[in-house]
């Protein structure tokens, strides 16, 4: 297969993990014959450096005319800092996603066996947890009338939400569920708002169609509760903007780092792959960076295009890694020496000889050798 990707790194260590990401998808091409181009396009703060606006207008044309977008993180302290900036780089990201039309942003969570004691959380109540959250992505508070008033006083955002902007990441949702656990939990607050008493009207009318899944409601805090005191009890989770970007963050704790967790952003004609986790800009450069949900974002794109052995592969060669302890510090209390780009060296060569039994495991954390 040919794909042409278009590859946005974008702040902080959003280009080291993302190279990561491109050599397992280089590894891929080899192994499997496809051919994959990537061309690179400024994003962020680094495109207002460049060009003074978060998404130049360039970068949109190539994300507009390749297959699908790599997309690394986002964000700066400088910018954080100062409430007054007009132009902010996550701008970039949220004219992307409104752009391209990703409503739908699928963020698959599970409790690694692997790495079961590195989460805070109890083994027993995470053991086995696997739930796909359907964060809605181009709609709710994040895009709504913005107002500040003339005194600077007085600040509104308004979450506003369209019966079709329910309906059609819904249907997603449901069809998810009928090849999973058959359950769809919409997380909202429709004891207080309007917008969430349409989701709930919405999508229980959107359940009738699928007669075979299960819907359940949960409040967004009791939810958040829910979350940690019995994650096993979800299968998809279907929620508007904000809250799904509340409560991902919070499930990346069952996977012991949000630097596991990898997502979709997918609409009707687009599809952009990217990590959750931000731009930490403290640890840009230093090679400690987890680029796990940068590589599994890769796998999640090959997914995308039915290419699920070469998807599968990515996940077996990262299970691989952290069984093995060749993972960066936030996951690692063995070695403290494994370099973002070692994870990525280790995932590439066991793609390109996953058969290989003569693989120098130990000698790849102490630098020593790849392949024997
Ligand atoms: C995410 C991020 C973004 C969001 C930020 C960077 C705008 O936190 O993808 O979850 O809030 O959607
Ligand atoms: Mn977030």
């Amino acid at each position: 297969m040919r794909l042409n990707i278009a590859v946005l790194p974008g702040d902080g260590i959003g280009p080291e993990v993302t190279n990561q990401a491109i050599k397992a998808l280089k590894a891929i091409a080899m192994e499997f014959d496809h051919t994959f181009t990537f061309t690179y396009a400024p994003v962020g703060a680094i495109a207002i450096d460049q060009t003074g606006n978060p998404l130049p207008e360039e970068t949109l044309d190539v994300c507009e005319t390749t297959d699908a977008i790599l997309f690394g993180a986002i964000g700066d302290p400088k910018y954080d800092n100062d409430p007054s900036a007009k132009v902010r780089p996550e701008q970039g990201l949220l004219r992307l996603r409104k752009s391209l039309g990703l409503y739908a942003n699928i963020r698959p969570v599970k409790a690694y066996d692997t790495l079961i004691d590195k989460s805070p959380l109890k083994k027993h109540i995470i053991k086995g947890t696997d739930i796909s959250i359907y964060r809605e992505l181009t709609g709710g508070i994040y895009f709504g009338k913005k107002h500040l008033s003339d005194d600077g006083n007085v600040a509104s955002d308004l979450c506003e939400y369209s019966r079709e902007e329910i309906e059609r990441i819904a249907h997603l949702a449901f069809k998810a569920a009928q090849s999973r656990k058959h359950k769809v939990t919409l997380v909202d607050k429709a004891n207080v708002l309007e917008s969430s008493r349409l989701w709930r009207k919405v999508v229980t009318e959107v359940a009738t169609n699928y007669k075979d899944v299960e819907l359940d409601f949960l409040f967004v805090d009791n939810a958040a509760m829910q979350m940690i005191l019995n994650p096993k009890q979800f299968d998809v989770i279907l929620t508007e903007n904000m809250f799904g970007d509340i409560i991902s963050d919070e499930a990346s704790v069952i996977g012991g780092s949000i630097g596991l967790l990898a997502s979709a952003s997918v609409g009707d004609k687009y599809a952009m792959f990217e990590p959750i986790h931000g731009s930490f800009p403290q640890a840009k450069g230093k090679g400690i960076a987890n680029p796990i949900a940068s590589i599994l974002s890769a796998a999640m794109l090959l997914d995308h295009f039915n290419l699920h052995t070469e998807a599968n592969l990515i996940r077996i060669a990262v299970e691989k890694s952290l069984k093995l302890h060749i993972t960066t510090q936030d996951i690692n209390t063995k070695h403290d020496n494994v370099t973002t780009e070692k994870v990525g060296d280790f995932i590439e060569d066991y793609i390109l000889h996953p058969n290989d039994s003569n693989l120098n495991f130990t000698n790849i954390h102490l630098g020593q050798s790849t392949i024997i």
